[in-house]
């Protein structure tokens, strides 16, 4: 028989369930020890793979050809571990464990698996997504989808077909910790926050006794057991049994032995818990993370359940925190932690193919889902469809940016955290080149360097010789995978293509910098002349909003391209200030501005005529801005000069108010360049011009 499943892979053990359509119910594959739980450990001698509790006896054993807890490092370019005289990759090694564990859940149930839905923990990153996904690949299954731990969790537990909750899910597995706080609304799943670390989990509690003993065997014979391979690896399997047997008993005893010298030696639950309370604080922090992201006073008070999954839950500390903090017990009854979450990616794996599923079987036929006295399950069958489970990014995404100062790159990001998948995030661009490199990025901080490089995308097919408004989209797919597009404002879609990241970041960041600065050496400098009209009606308000115009265009420059120089007209001119890229000269220069000053309070100043050409440089753009309130004395003369200068390439922007000559000011203006306007709205316009000018010239 053919069947679609869903496969828990986790740290420790891994987990096959399938949906059985027919009773509506989940059921568990076992495999050929007829366990539900395949240890997660993989031997490979003579190219022999073995896998499950035979491989986790070889490394009981001392058997350097075994590799366990590989999941931890996944999607890690650079770890390998050398078994059977290969490197291999956590991918691989998942590869191979998942084409042996296929293998043998196929031959013990007498089914073929084809499709599978993989769970990985919420907090997983892209590269070990996307590893993930290869794996499952390598060894044969297509990959249906890949779904988070805790929202499987959720899926396999939670949906009652009635009523609205908020539920927390704690799971707390053999390498991972994951919390994820869901609202359940009858057949519904919402996801609003989840956090997570991929290094903490049972291994790390194993871990602290391992310390602890190596620690009292070098104090007893001088011996560090750390030196000795075989010896390492089997105390690691010893440790585990011991921090499970402190599960039900407060104190156990244990034997270590190396070089010929055994020691015998006696562990409290005490001492373990207070050895490892730093570990459990942090699963603490992680809950209280999620509750400030969600903010609105989101608490422990909040929660109508909390749900704990994975195998590592059953250390009576894990329960006593929760209970401490929660004033409440978690939820236990028909849940069973071991086996929760693949029976959620199985009935993921039945939405994948029909998108629809019965939940109608007899309640406590398999005990990872419930049915609790809900009307659905009364009435047998609940339906649940696929656009019913939503999930949601534990990452933000974002792309490498330049500040807009220009002064650094930084994350700017485009998707925050907690966001829900297959929604689209754009970033708008107006820009006249034909290719664009996207860098993009994934993490919290603004910092890049605290980020992972995901991708790098050339965005490319802008039509020529124009300025391009644009937008590049970024999602996470169903999967939590990204995917980068870009389309034109008229729909039309450009061409994102995916290309091998080579480069480190801060290579990348000084490539950058050296084209921009390139880039800047080659863009033609631009020379702007602001002339400025102190005439006697001037005077009073006038003046000071012109000041402060004059300071928010000067601010809206880029003077790291541009020079200005200011100069006061009325009966005659004077420049108050000569070609700067000096913000505090401008500044000091405009301070100076009075009315009825060294150039009088008429209007017999004819300031194109007199100092329009008066430029630098031959090389730069040039720029005249004039800001008038009234008619000039020869305005003829400064027309036909107007034009002779715009002839010559000058553009000039004329702005008044008052009593200015709207016609004038269209006639010395360039096309557009004219604006007769109000008072009020002097401060807008001139950081509107400075905006033109840096963009368009
Ligand atoms: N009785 C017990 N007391 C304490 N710890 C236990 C007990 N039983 C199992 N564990 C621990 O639970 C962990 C395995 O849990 P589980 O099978 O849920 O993890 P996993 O799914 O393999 O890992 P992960 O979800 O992190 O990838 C191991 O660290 C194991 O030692
Ligand atoms: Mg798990």
């Amino acid at each position: 028989m053919k069947i679609n499943v869903g496969i828990d892979l986790g740290t420790t053990n891994s987990v096959v369930a399938t949906f059985n359509r027919a009773k509506g119910v989940v059921e568990i594959l076992k495999n050929d020890l007829e366990k539900s739980c395949t240890p997660s450990v993989v031997c490979i001698e003579n190219g022999i793979v073995t896998i499950g509790e035979e491989a986790k006896n070889m490394q009981a054993a001392g058997n350097l050809n075994t590799a366990a807890f590989y999941k931890s490092m996944m999607g890690e370019k650079d770890y390998t571990v050398f078994i059977d005289g290969k490197e291999y990759t956590p991918e691989d090694l998942s590869t191979e464990f998942l084409r042996a564990l296929k293998a043998n859940v196929e031959q013990t149930n007498n089914v073929q698996i084809e499709g599978a839905v993989i769970t990985v923990p919420a907090y997983f990153t892209e590269a070990q997504k996307t590893a993930t996904i290869r794996a499952g690949k390598r060894a044969g299954f297509e990959v249906l989808k890949i779904i988070h731990e805790p929202t499987a969790a959720i899926i396999a537990y939670g949906l009652t077909g009635s009523g609205k909750k908020n539920v927390m899910v704690y799971d707390l597995g053999g390498g991972t910790f994951d919390v994820t706080i869901a609202e359940v609304d009858g057949s519904k799943v919402v996801p609003i926050a989840t956090n997570g670390n991929h290094n903490l989990g049972g291994k790390n509690w194993d871990s602290a006794i391992r310390k602890e003993l190596i620690q009292r065997f070098l104090d007893e014979f001088g011996i560090n057991i750390e030196n000795h391979p075989e010896e390492y690896k089997m105390l690691q399997v010893k440790c585990e049994d011991v921090k499970k047997r402190l599960t039900s008993l407060s104190s156990t005893d244990v034997t270590v032995q190396c070089e010929g010298y055994s020691g015998k030696y006696e562990i409290t639950r005490e001492l373990f818990e207070m050895q490892t309370y730093n570990l459990l604080c942090e699963t603490n922090l992680l809950i209280e993370k999620c509750f400030s992201e969600i903010g609105n006073g989101f608490g422990w008070h909040s929660l109508d359940e909390v749900v704990l999954v994975g195998g590592s839950t059953r250390m009576p500390q894990v329960k006593e925190m929760i209970q401490r903090e929660y004033g409440k017990s978690p939820v236990t009854k028909n849940i069973d932690v071991d086996t929760i979450v693949a029976a959620g990616a199985a009935m993921q794996a039945q939405l994948c193919t029909d998108d629809v599923l019965v939940l109608g079987g007899a309640t406590g036929e398999v005990p990872p889902v419930s049915l609790r006295g809900s009307p659905a399950s009364r009435s047998g069958g609940l339906v649940i469809r696929g656009s019913d489970i939503q999930d949601i990014t534990a990452h933000s995404l974002g792309m490498l940016a330049l500040t807009s100062d220009g002064k650094n790159y930084v994350n700017s990001i485009i998707i925050p955290k907690n966001s829900k998948l297959n929604q689209r995030f754009g970033k708008r661009y107006t820009f006249s080149g034909t290719t664009l490199e996207v860098y993009v990025l994934q993490g919290e901080s603004k910092d890049p360097y605290d980020c992972a490089l995901l991708y790098k995308y050339i965005i490319s097919g802008m039509p020529e010789g124009q300025k391009n408004e644009f937008s590049v989209n970024f999602l996470y797919n169903s999967n939590g995978v990204v995917e980068v597009e870009a389309e034109l404002d008229d729909g039309r879609s450009l061409k994102a293509e995916q290309l091998p990241v080579t480069e480190s970041l801060s290579e990348i960041i000084s490539r950058l910098e050296k084209e921009r600065e390139e880039a800047k050496k080659a863009t033609k400098d631009i020379e702007i002349i602001f002339m400025l009209d102190t005439s006697g009606s001037m005077s009073g308000d006038p003046m000071t909003q012109a000041k402060r115009a004059l300071r928010d265009f000067i601010e809206g420059l880029d003077l790291k391209r541009m020079k200005v120089a200011i100069l006061d007209f009325a009966e005659s001119t004077r420049w108050m200030c000569h070609f700067t890229d000096s913000e505090r000269e401008l500044s000091n220069a405009i301070d100076r501005f009075t009315v009825g000053g060294p150039c009088g309070i008429g209007t017999s100043a004819k300031p194109l005529s007199t100092h329009g050409n008066d430029f630098n440089s031959k090389k730069a753009s040039k720029v005249i801005v004039v800001l008038t309130d009234g008619e000039w004395f020869d305005q003829p003369a400064e027309v036909k000069t107007a034009i002779t200068l715009k002839s010559n390439g000058v553009i000039i922007y004329a702005v008044g108010f008052g009593k200015a000559d709207e016609k004038f000011l269209s006639q010395i203006a360039s096309e557009k360049g004219s604006r007769k306007i109000d008072l009020s709205k002097l401060s807008s316009t001139f950081k509107e011009i400075a905006s033109s000018i840096a963009t368009e010239i």
